[in-house]
């Protein structure tokens, strides 16, 4: 039950082709998003959107007509009549022969959009999650939601030959974030993740995890985590749109806290999936939060 769009035109899955000059193909030269609905509506749509044409602006792919995909997303969505999805989808800055600089004679740019029923992530919660640590050899801008992926996907595939679920990317004597999630931990009973910089991805639930928590009463500080405080954290986890919250009960070989999820984890979860599920927009769940979605630059 999948449902493929390119370029507008809505395809069955086997017959989706793009062509091999496409810039995404050879140089990764695009940008993608992943957006969940709940009980039929797209939640975060336009936070996802904000960021899509802020990465899209920061590589500078410039003429895309950016009503037209929104209309697209939601012309999918809608055919899709998957009422808990998970859309997927991507722009790339056309197709070419292969040169650095983008000639002048390139196609327009390029859209491709899957839309699947979103993943059941409920014993995630139950469980928790083993990670492991990875030198983040990715490059200066991960903030860009850019399709050059390969760092992360060397880290996942490292993950999971140890049995881990995600893998942590460090700099240093540092945790950045997950491979494919931000990273939060409770320290010392405050809610911790690394502030908006080049270095992360600006994660949607991130914003909304911030917002929840500030609702909880629940003291919040932005600055990056130390691989020895995560080691010895109370509570550790990961988000992100696709695998939503995911407890961490295991770093490397390093049980963390009691080895179940934490408490103030659950917390937020249950919150988090109270107002997902119970059809409370993002928007309404950020509105008064002093946490910004985008970095400021
Ligand atoms: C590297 C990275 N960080 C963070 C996230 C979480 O972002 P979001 O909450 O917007 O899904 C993702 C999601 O794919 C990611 O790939």
């Amino acid at each position: 039950m999948t449902l493929v769009m390119i370029q507008g035109k809505i395809i069955p899955p086997q017959d989706a082709q793009v062509s091999a000059w496409d810039r995404g193909y050879y140089f990764g030269d695009g940008i993608y998003e992943v957006i969940q609905s709940y009980n039929g509506k797209l939640w975060g749509f336009d936070q996802h959107f904000r960021r899509f044409v802020r990465s899209l602006k920061e590589i500078a792919i410039n003429n895309v007509d950016l009503e037209q995909i929104r209309g697209w997303i939601y012309q999918a969505f809608d055919a899709a009549k998957i009422p808990n999805a998970m859309i997927y989808f991507q722009i790339t800055r056309g197709c070419a022969m292969r040169t650095h600089v983008p000639p002048a004679d390139m196609t327009e740019p390029q859209f491709f959009l899957y839309v699947k029923p979103a993943p059941d992530n409920r014993h995630y919660v139950e469980e928790g999650i083993a990670t492991i640590l990875y030198e983040d050899i990715r490059w200066k801008r991960c903030d860009i939601k850019s399709l050059n992926l390969l760092p992360n996907v060397m880290a996942s595939q490292e993950a999971a030959r140890r049995g881990a679920s995600e893998a942590l990317f460090t700099t240093g004597d540092f945790i950045n974030e997950g491979a494919s999630s931000g990273f939060f931990g409770i320290l010392d009973g405050k809610l911790v993740t690394r502030q908006l910089d080049n270095l992360i991805l600006p994660s949607v639930t991130r914003q909304a995890i911030l917002a929840i928590a500030e609702r909880l009463d629940i003291e919040i500080i932005e600055r990056p985590i130390s691989i020895k405080e995560a080691f010895e954290a109370e509570e550790l986890f990961t988000a992100s749109s696709g695998y939503e919250i995911r407890p961490i009960i295991k770093l490397e070989d390093k049980i963390i806290g009691t080895g179940k999820p934490g408490k103030k984890t659950l917390r937020i979860i249950e919150h988090f999936i109270q107002d997902t599920r119970g059809g409370i927009s993002f928007d309404e769940i950020v509105k008064n939060t002093r946490f910004q979605l985008l970095p400021a630059k």
